[in-house]
């Protein structure tokens, strides 16, 4: 009896451990995160038009020329690492998966 309960609870752990990093992952609000971490400097439009963004010096994400001079590892990068004494590093705040989300976002942007 007790090993069967003890099978059936290492199955659902294991089963969980399987599914839930995929759930999590799907679930991320990529969107909501930028609107509540980002948007104070690089704004709603990603002009980075915005008085934080542009005492700061916050590049506009719509132009092709950003677009094409970052990679998305690059993009990471930034929002794990930050600028000192212009932009945070987030990689206390955000996780792997939810740095990655943004990348689609930044990049949305240049149209
Ligand atoms: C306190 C203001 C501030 C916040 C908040 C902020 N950034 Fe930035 N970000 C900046 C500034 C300023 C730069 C330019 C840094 C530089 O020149 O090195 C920058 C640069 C970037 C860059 C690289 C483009 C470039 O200009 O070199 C990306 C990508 C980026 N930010 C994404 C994000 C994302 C995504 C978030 C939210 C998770 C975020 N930023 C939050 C101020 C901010």
């Amino acid at each position: 009896m007790f090993t069967r309960i003890l099978i059936v609870i290492s199955l659902q752990a294991a089963i969980g451990f399987l599914v839930l990093p995929k759930i999590i992952a799907g679930d991320i609000d990529a969107q909501g995160l930028y609107k509540k971490h980002c948007v104070t400097c690089h704004g709603n439009d990603g002009t980075g038009k915005t008085d934080l963004g542009e005492g700061l010096g916050a590049r506009d994400f719509t132009d092709k020329e950003f677009q094409n001079s970052i990679t998305d590892e690059q993009i990471v990068g930034q929002i794990e690492n930050g600028t000192k004494e212009k932009m945070f590093p987030f990689k206390d705040k955000l996780t792997p998966e939810e740095m990655k989300a943004l990348v689609p976002v930044i990049r949305a942007f240049g149209g």
